[in-house]
């Protein structure tokens, strides 16, 4: 992480593989540096626009980018969900991206789940930014215990309407077993995207909500869930959405809830 004053001056840090290295809080220091700061003020989109120029001029963001976003954007202005959330939220920029979707199709609440609170910081600032302290939420915390809190404790959530998960692969089919547990999976109406299917892939998640309700029965009983309780009842109805990016060919699933089914 940066040490300023005697870190480099903003946007200087040299291009690095990997995320966390410092870069998304020199991201901030490059919005703000930038000269049209003024016109970002309450504007999502040119939020993004910003977000895309450091991205590719100075630092790889892990971010959904413009051709998954604008995917998921379509689906929001067709499913118009009143609330939406998100597992994995970084440094806000799908946050701002489906947000301001939201907002825009009568919505009223993006929640964003993120396990890092450096990060999270980070994406309170650009949500601020963009004007959209009214709809969005950052919720710091890992994931499943966050959504135990919004549905058990706090009893926020009753359903969900639209999810967005895009934190580690590894986790996407346990937070869905916590999802059908939670029992806030409401057929006809929940739909689940998840991300990065294809690389660096979520092959496990993939064969739950790709598998009937008998094969999950089956699967359950070989699968360790730990102290979860999946519903193999629920139906699945899925399918994988390609897509060429920047880092190559990826894939978003879109699993709606059908049904219920059991043996
Ligand atoms: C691919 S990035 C999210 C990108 C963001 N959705 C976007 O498109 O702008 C993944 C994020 O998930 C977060 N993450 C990893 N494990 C998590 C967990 N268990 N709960 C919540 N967030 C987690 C990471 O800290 C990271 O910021």
């Amino acid at each position: 992480m940066s040490n300023r004053p005697n870190a480099p001056p903003a946007h200087t840090l040299g291009p690095k593989a990997l995320a966390l290295d410092g870069r998304e809080v020199d991201l901030l220091h490059y919005i703000h540096n930038r000269p049209d700061i003024k016109q970002l003020r309450g504007n999502p989109q040119k939020v993004i626009a910003a977000i895309d120029d450091y991205h590719s001029e100075f630092n790889i963001l892990m971010n959904v980018g413009a051709v998954k976003g604008a995917f998921v954007t379509d689906l929001i202005a067709e499913r118009k969900p009143s609330v939406m959330i998100e597992l994995g939220g970084y440094v806000g920029y799908s946050a701002i991206l489906f947000g301001d979707a939201i907002r825009a199709n009568g919505g009223k609440q993006f929640l964003s789940i993120e396990k890092n609170p450096e990060v999270a910081a980070v994406a309170n600032q650009l949500v601020d930014l963009a004007g959209l302290r009214d709809t969005v939420r950052i919720l710091v915390g890992p994931s499943d215990e966050v959504l135990r809190e919004l549905v058990r404790d706090r009893k926020e959530i009753t359903q969900v309407e639209m999810i967005f998960i895009d934190h580690w692969q590894k986790l996407y089919r346990p937070d869905l077993w916590l999802l059908e547990e939670l029992d806030v999976l409401i057929p006809g109406t929940s739909v689940l995207l998840a991300d990065n299917v294809i690389m660096p892939g979520a092959p496990e998640y993939l064969e739950w909500v790709q598998a009937t309700t008998g094969q999950k029965r089956e699967l359950v009983k070989k699968l360790d869930v730990g102290s979860l309780t999946p519903n193999p009842n629920l139906v699945y109805e899925t399918t994988v959405s390609e897509f060429d990016t920047t880092f190559g060919k990826d894939g978003v699933a879109v699993t709606r809830v059908m049904g219920e089914q059991s043996a």
